[in-house]
């Protein structure tokens, strides 16, 4: 694969990340879900304010990972308190996590987590949390390959429909400064 590049977004990234949330969003979930339930979720989560607002907010870090100038994946990090089920320490919500369809599979999502992480560690994080949809078995089998362990349920709505999330919980990783490492020759 081309040379995958990760940064923080920019406000003048916003057109183009409603473009793509808005895109992966329906993919993901579009074909289980009412279609005025799903325009609902999409018209009040996805749009140019919105994502300009969450761009230029202190709190969430948003990451895109881009091939050339090509939008592939993306995901929000945000200080938000957690649901009573996460009980761990310093916890940083995962809070939007989506790869272009047409890389599933390929590495994207691992080098993306990476990122995560590190975007927690800057929010002086210790732990991860995310909710997934317990209708969404590909995410949560992603999840628990990269170490996130079931910590309860919350409430997730598509415009009104009441769904019911699987919250996870991983700690943070941290970078690994041990210097006694023999050093390879
Ligand atoms: C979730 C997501 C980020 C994972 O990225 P990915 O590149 O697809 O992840 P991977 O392929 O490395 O891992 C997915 C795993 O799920 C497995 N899987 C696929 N379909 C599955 C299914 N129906 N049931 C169980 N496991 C499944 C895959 O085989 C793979 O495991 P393996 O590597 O052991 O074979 C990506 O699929 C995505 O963006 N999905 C749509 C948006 C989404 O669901 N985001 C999370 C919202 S909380």
């Amino acid at each position: 694969m081309e040379t995958l590049h990760i940064r923080r977004g920019l406000v003048s990234d916003a057109p183009a990340l409603t473009a793509f949330a808005t895109r992966t969003f329906a993919e993901a979930f579009g074909a289980d879900n009412r279609p005025e339930d799903l325009q609902a979720h999409l018209a009040s989560s996805y749009n140019v304010p919105r994502q300009t607002m969450e761009l230029t907010d202190p709190n969430i870090a948003t990451l895109l990972a881009l091939q050339a100038e090509t939008l592939l994946a993306y995901a929000q990090v945000r200080c938000q308190n957690p649901p009573p089920c996460v009980t761990q320490a310093r916890p940083i919500e995962l809070h939007r996590f989506y790869v272009d369809h047409r890389v599933h599979g390929q590495g994207v999502a691992q080098r993306l987590m990476a990122a995560v992480h590190e975007a927690a560690r800057a929010f002086n994080g210790q732990h991860l949390w995310l909710s997934v949809w317990e209708r969404n078995p590909r995410g949560i089998a992603f999840y628990r390959k990269e170490g996130f362990v079931d910590a309860g349920r919350k409430d997730f709505y598509v415009g009104p429909d009441r769904q019911s999330d699987r919250v996870m919980v991983a700690a943070v990783r941290q970078i690994n400064t041990d210097t006694t490492q023999p050093v390879h020759q």
